[in-house]
């Protein structure tokens, strides 16, 4: 069952009910200025950190799903409602969402009157504006009133939540005509501010939640909004919020429309007073006036989407497979942005006080996300890097508004500096900028112990080379890619965070998975070795490949599949020896794309055995079978009920790494079934089983022993949009960024047919054509550019040229 459909014209997905499943959400902002915004006008606001600058408040845990956002009420008579539905939940006549690129529109209709909204973050401006068009569709004259609702947060999201004896005596506001300043903590250490004005004269204002609602009303019944009056009262600490009232007359057909701005303001220290005790409002209003007309709004929307298509074009796809289209083009790209900006701090599933950003997450991000904007990239590499200690380990997290690693979680999880060397490496590839490795990037945000960037990249791989285990296979330390594998973690009592508790490092347990990564970023840091002229440290490296690869085929393979890992007493993890957990998803899609077991046919074997034991309708589950109980010795993964996250869910995450290991065998067939298993769009139909919204991908899909099998969780933010687009993008349609040049060298099912790619590519922009005469899934017979054929298949790079027609014919 559907809520909506795809209007791939207008990039956008249409929700034509508010009730579906979970609120499906939207974000607004593409630099530092961020709003979440569900189906319903929910969500919340944030300037650069989602914990440390909340603007508005939400409610975690709430009893009715979504509450708190950023409402608009409308009185009519008796009857009040809500354009997006929420929270009064007066039934509609009618009801839209669109959820476009970088912006949402609601239009709801109720007894002859149209309210339309549109809203988003323009630009380079801290300030999310809203365009509200009231529209009266009857007969007769319409007197309405208009309330805008937002509800201050206090900043700290966390402390907001927790500290109520400080907080319910601090909050301040000041108002000047239509505008509402947010000023609590502005007396003290705090430099910055928030707005919420209009651009009309206002009829009223309130900004204390308990006169605006009445202490014992929720939202759905605000006092003031059913009296048809707010009461101009000053908050003096409680619960400020910030509501405008406008009273409309509307015509028979006439139309009004108001721009709303909520803004954050931050002043110089020696310039945050007016006078005593009144904030100094000449940035607010510089910025408020910006945005004062309708045109003001409309103009700064265009350059919004115009920016958009900009970036959009960078990848663009042309086959008769409109699922494929519509996702490479524009929503899987849109997601690779989301979780650039926001790693895993802020969604609907993280509340944006607990994570900062993940260290290994921020480094897959890149891989979906450098081909969009490079520079971005170039310095999010170097952000990461800073947080790396001396001898090559990491942070696993860091906060975004201090670039400081967060020291309540510590190192230890082994993989971490490794996914250094595969953003680095996926960066260089795209733009050709060495340069990045002679930066002089400090250690833990020290400058004094700064080295070049390329060292940085040795130390992450010598931090493996010196961290291995009696197989000879690396170290895990907490954990590995898989955070819920903790085999130095021995927690027996709740409220320990498997995360932190334990050691950070034992002696003995060892990781496949980590094993693999290092072959194949190992290559891929070797190459760059190369490329700087440093042969000997190429031969180094691979060497240390070569016997990596070699304790692998030794001690990481368990005959039908290689082992996940290697337990604190030398026990095997995902082999046939063990009672539950015999199979892993993670060592057979790693070790298969480092090229493990390709010639002998063990990656086949991988392979089948996945499809034999992992596969479902709903995609490829992370281990099987599933854990039953508690294993001490095993960590967080066996304390999830099985078939949930961790403990055999389906983990979209590693799903694309199955699909590129079937391409690295060429089977395209195989390697398009698992890429549509979990591809937003082609499960749209089954909305009420996937329940997340069918324009992003989630987390984790509930796996084949869950009650909710099928049902998907922690949607938006996740390693899966990286890692799909580069499958699909890269491997499946085979358009890959080498050192040299761009490889041209897809692997698509036999029935796939021809398809055109346009690929802007360090500055030049590829017209790409690919045949398959033969149905063949992989294999290009013969490669063309502007007429002249090439052997291989890389497209020599050539920056004069500005564009570049190719041909690619597969056998
Ligand atoms: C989750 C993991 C996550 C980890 C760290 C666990 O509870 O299952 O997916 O990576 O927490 O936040
Ligand atoms: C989510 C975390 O953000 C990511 O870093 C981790 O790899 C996966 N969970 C798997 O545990």
């Amino acid at each position: 069952m559907k809520y909506g459909f795809f209007d791939d014209n207008n990039k956008e997905y249409v929700i034509t009910t508010p009730k579906t499943p979970l609120p499906w959400i939207n974000y607004l902002g593409c630099t530092d200025f961020f709003s979440l915004i569900s189906n319903t006008c929910g969500g919340y606001t944030f300037y650069k950190d989602a914990k440390l600058l909340r603007m508005t408040r939400y409610r975690y845990n709430d009893t009715t799903l979504d509450t708190n956002g950023k409402y608009f009420y409308i009185k009519d008579g008796d009857t009040i409602w809500n354009p997006g539905w929420q929270p009064t939940k007066t039934p509609l006549d009618s009801y839209e969402c669109r959820h476009g690129i970088g912006y949402s529109k609601f239009t709801g209709v109720k007894n002859d009157v149209e309210a339309a909204l549109v809203t988003f973050v323009p630009i380079g401006d801290p300030v999310e504006l809203t365009k509200v068009t009231l529209t009266n569709k009857g007969t007769a004259k319409k007197d309405i009133q208009l309330f805008s609702y937002v509800e201050w947060c206090l900043w700290n999201a966390d402390d907001d939540m927790k500290n109520y004896q400080r907080n319910l005596s601090i909050g301040e506001v000041e108002v000047v005509d239509s505008t509402i300043y947010h000023k609590t903590e502005y007396r003290e250490r705090r430099n910055h501010y928030a707005v919420y004005s209009v651009n009309a004269k206002i009829d009223g204002f309130e900004t204390s939640r308990d006169e605006f609602r009445g202490a014992y009303n929720g939202p759905d019944k605000p006092d003031a909004v059913i009296e048809g009056k707010l009461h101009n009262t000053i908050a003096s600490g409680w619960y400020p919020i910030a509501s405008h009232q406008l009273n409309v007359s509307l015509a028979p057909g006439e139309s009004k429309t108001f721009v709303f701005a909520l803004g954050y303001v931050e002043n110089a220290e020696d310039d945050k007073w007016e006078k005593p005790g009144i904030i100094n409002k000449k940035k607010a209003n510089e910025l408020l006036a910006k945005y004062q007309t309708e045109a003001d709004f409309d103009e700064a929307f265009e350059k919004l989407n115009a920016y958009w298509n900009d970036l959009l074009s960078k990848f663009h796809i042309e086959s008769k497979d409109e699922h494929v289209n519509r996702m490479v083009n524009i929503w899987n790209q849109y997601q690779c942005m989301v979780t650039f900006n926001m790693s895993r701090s802020a969604s609907y599933y993280e509340t944006g006080i607990g994570r900062g950003m993940g260290f290994r997450d921020s480094c897959q991000d890149l891989l979906g996300f450098v081909h969009l904007i490079p520079d971005r990239a170039r310095e999010r590499i170097i952000d990461i890097a800073s947080t790396q200690f001396q001898d090559g380990s990491a942070y696993h997290q860091y906060q975004p508004l201090t670039k400081k690693g967060n020291s309540d979680i510590g190192s230890g999880f082994n993989d971490d500096p490794l996914w250094l060397i595969a953003g680095t490496s996926a960066y260089i590839r795209e733009t050709g900028d060495t340069s990045i490795l002679k930066e002089m990037v400090p250690y833990d945000n020290d400058m004094s112990v700064a080295t070049t960037l390329m060292e940085h990249l040795k130390r992450s791989f010598d931090y493996i080379v010196n961290h291995k285990g009696p197989h000879d296979l690396p170290l895990i330390g907490r954990a590995d890619w898989n955070d819920c594998l903790n085999l130095n973690c021995f927690s027996e009592h709740p409220g320990e965070s498997f995360q932190c508790f334990g050691p950070s490092e034992g002696p003995v347990a060892e990781s496949v998975f980590i094993a693999g990564m290092f072959v194949k970023y190992g290559r891929e840091y070797a190459a760059l070795a190369k490329l700087m002229g440093d042969t000997a440290e190429e031969a180094r490296v691979l060497a240390e490949v070569e016997k990596m690869t070699a304790a692998i085929e030794k001690d990481g393979w368990d005959g039908d599949w290689f082992v996940r890992a290697y337990d604190a007493y030398s026990h095997k993890v995902g082999s046939k020896e063990c009672d539950e957990g015999q199979i892993y998803i993670e060592p057979q899609g790693m070790c298969v794309m480092a090229g493990v077991g390709i010639e002998d046919g063990n990656a086949k074997k991988a392979l089948d055995s996945v499809k034999e034991k992992l596969d479902t309708k709903y995609g490829v589950m992370i281990l099987q079978p599933a854990y039953t109980r508690y294993h001490l010795e095993l960590g967080e993964i066996t304390s999830y009920p099985p078939g949930y996250k961790e403990n055999a869910g389906i983990f979209c995450h590693n799903n694309p790494w199955i699909s590129i290991a079937e391409t690295c065998i060429g089977r395209g067939d195989r390697a398009f079934e698992v890429y549509k298993k979990t591809c937003p769009s082609y499960i749209e139909d089954i909305s009420e089983i996937h329940r997340t919204e069918p324009y992003v991908y989630s987390q984790m899909v509930a796996g084949a022993d869950a009650k909710f099998h099928g049902e998907a969780k922690n949607s938006w933010l996740t390693g899966t949009a990286a890692w799909t687009f580069t499958n699909i993008s890269q491997y499946i349609l085979g358009i890959y960024p080498t050192l040299e040049g761009l490889s041209v060298n897809p692997c698509t099912p036999a029935e796939f047919g021809d398809f055109n790619v346009t690929r802007v590519y360090r500055g030049v922009t590829y017209n790409i054509q690919i045949k398959n005469p033969n149905k063949v899934q992989k294999g290009v017979a013969s490669l063309t550019v502007d007429g002249k054929e090439v052997v291989g298949n890389i497209i020599p790079f050539d920056g004069s040229k500005k564009t570049v027609n190719v041909v690619a014919e597969m056998k």
